[in-house]
């Protein structure tokens, strides 16, 4: 959500920028604009994408200091005049802005009062004029800077550069990732290290509350009372995104694909020589916790799920939150809560904002992320990487099931448990036998479901918590409303909803509970339903859409998953929908 790339002293910058924008659009966006002084500041936007964006930016630009920046709505409808980066009323000051001004109404107001006149909705034009504002009483940058650290709330990662001066580029941070990326004679800045590490390896990260001045030649970092903060160089050698389809149509369906080697590449690399390679200290703080937290979004608070329930077989008491509703109102059940964290990206902010908290009271942390490097990655306690690869499509398939693997794995440490790499190796040959044999049925059922409004599914236990992320998914990426009911509850108000023709879906995997699952069905078919059943082969009925080979019941998620992907896919397929990238969503939730 909202990407930010910016360079000074830098020969060609329009190129790096260009790409810069273009290698963060896996934070979604729906405008980029683009802002440099020469003879006078220079502004380019779009609503629209980066490539249309450059196709009528100048090819050659002259400049010292360039900034640039996509756009996903919060405040204010995409249009030009919200898309950054935003000209202060009096033209001095040119900046690009991510995160959410929480205050931003009574900023506004104060302005307004000055004699300020907006020309968008957006909280981060409130943010241009107040630097202007400060910076016009005595033409002190750094005072107006923080002056307005002081004022704004919310969250905030800033950067811009005067119309007076394009040797200097400056920045704030609050809650928000900035990077700074370190050159000879240039220096770049950035929402993550990415965009840059064609130019560098060398990288200094904003803490929260911290400005910059940046110029060709150095990087000043001071806190908000302007004492120099001593900034560690890092070097970092990141993963850069492949735009490589490697032959396929689309990243949701080579990355669906991608799943037996993504699990067995978990399996090999915490699984060593009949060992579990997790790191001592990590098993002994984890047994010595008297209860895991899990705290997660979307399809990583759906693998949260599952992991508790592993981790509850193991013997450890669990609790799973949303972290948007843990982090306003946060409880640790027990004497010596350990908290594990889930995030494919690493750098969801509704996550970020829990991290601060649990550090806050010195919870020991855990963080399961596929990023290295990632804002989450680096402040956790301890940090477990998925190794699944950079998943490019929005919707999360490989990460989900890789998070899942990993859970099961640590849960196994625990104990040692080792039955569990045959169950998760058998689990591999299972997808393997889907992907190769399925396809075809399950096309079929994606083209009946495509022009339906609504659609339920249904499981208990393992199930259900896999039929929260199927119905995810496929309304993620078919626009489909979906809604995923344990067994159990469908009696207790959901089956008002189920008319003649209402699709159902319906996972039977698990022995204890499958028999409760043929009754569920009937109820359904009852009030005319139409039901899609995958079962597996000892809980089948010849009448089932999908009989899959048996496997041991509590790796639903990683067994039967691709199921449910390969539907949302095709669905999204047979309606002509852009399936790696759904309307309104991006693949990194960087605002709260
Ligand atoms: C769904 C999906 C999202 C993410 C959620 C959390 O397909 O991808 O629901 O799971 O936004 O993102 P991460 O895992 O990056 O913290």
């Amino acid at each position: 959500m909202c990407g930010i790339v910016g360079s000074i002293g830098l020969k060609d910058p329009r190129n790096y920028v260009e790409k810069g924008l273009k290698i963060l659009d896996y934070r979604g966006y729906d405008s980029a604009g683009i802002a440099y002084l020469s003879d006078g500041i220079k502004i380019y936007k779009d609503v629209g994408s980066v490539e249309h964006l450059f196709s009528f930016v100048p090819s050659h630009i002259e400049t010292n200091v360039m900034i640039g920046h996509t756009r996903w709505a919060t405040h204010g409808v995409p249009s030009i005049n919200n898309t950054h980066p935003h000209l202060s009323f009096r033209k001095k000051i040119c900046l690009v802005h991510n995160g959410v001004i929480e205050n931003y109404k009574e900023l506004k107001e104060f302005l307004v009062d000055k004699g300020y006149e907006f020309v968008g909705e957006t909280d981060s034009e409130i943010a241009s004029n107040l630097l202007e504002y400060f910076y016009l009483k005595d033409y002190d940058v750094i005072s107006a800077i923080r002056k307005v650290m002081s004022l704004l709330k919310g969250s905030f990662a800033i950067t811009f550069f005067t119309s007076d001066d394009e040797n200097v580029l400056y920045a704030l941070k609050k809650s928000s990732p900035l990077v700074i990326g370190l050159g000879e004679g240039y220096n770049l800045i950035a929402s993550d290290a990415s965009p840059m590490i064609s130019l560098t390896n060398n990288f200094i990260e904003l803490e929260d509350n911290e400005y910059t001045v940046i110029s060709n030649d150095s990087v000043e970092v001071y806190d908000q009372e302007g004492e120099k903060v001593n900034k560690e160089k890092i070097h970092k050698d990141i993963e850069t995104i492949s735009h490589d389809l490697k032959g396929y149509p689309h990243y949701m369906l080579k990355e669906i694909e991608e799943i037996p080697s993504v699990v067995n590449n978990l399996i090999n690399e915490y699984f060593k020589n009949d060992e579990y390679q997790f790191d001592p200290h990590l098993i002994k703080d984890l047994n010595e916790s008297d209860h895991i937290i899990f705290i997660a979004c979307g399809t990583s608070y759906h693998s949260g799920l599952v992991g508790g329930r592993f981790f509850e077989y193991y013997g450890k008491s669990a609790s799973r939150f949303i972290a948007s509703e843990w982090a306003f109102h946060p409880t640790y059940p027990g004497e010596r809560p350990f908290i594990i964290m889930i995030s494919q990206s690493g750098e969801t902010a509704d996550l970020i904002h829990c991290l601060k908290i649990i550090k806050e009271h010195n919870l020991k942390n855990l963080i399961i992320t596929n990023t290295g490097g990632s804002t989450l990655d680096r402040n956790a306690m301890y940090s477990l990487l998925l190794h699944a690869g950079i998943e490019v499509s929005v919707a999360s398939t490989k990460a989900y099931v890789a998070q899942v693997t990993l859970l099961s794995l640590l849960s196994s440490a625990l104990q040692n448990d080792k039955k569990t790499i045959k169950d998760l190796k058998d689990s591999i040959e299972i997808v393997k036998d889907i992907r190769d044999n399925y396809k075809p049925i399950i096309m079929n059922v994606a083209d009946e479901l495509k022009d339906k409004t609504n659609i339920f599914y249904l499981g208990r236990s393992y199930d259900y918590f896999l039929s929260l992320e199927a119905s995810l998914k496929l309304k993620e990426v078919s626009y489909i409303h979906s809604e995923a009911i344990p067994g159990g509850e469908l009696k207790h108000g959901p089956i008002a909803l189920i008319e003649p023709g209402t699709p159902v879906i319906v996972f039977i995997t698990d022995t204890v509970t499958a028999s409760s699952m043929r009754g569920n069905i009937e109820e359904v078919k009852a009030r005319g339903a139409t039901v899609y059943t995958i079962a597996t082969q000892k809980l089948s009925r010849k009448e089932d859409t999908i009989i899959v080979k048996d496997y041991a019941y509590y790796l639903s998620s990683v067994a039967v998953s691709i199921v449910a992907f390969y539907l949302a896919y095709y669905v999204s397929i047979s309606k002509g929908l852009n399936v790696d990238k759904p309307r309104n969503l991006a693949k990194s939730v960087t605002v709260e």
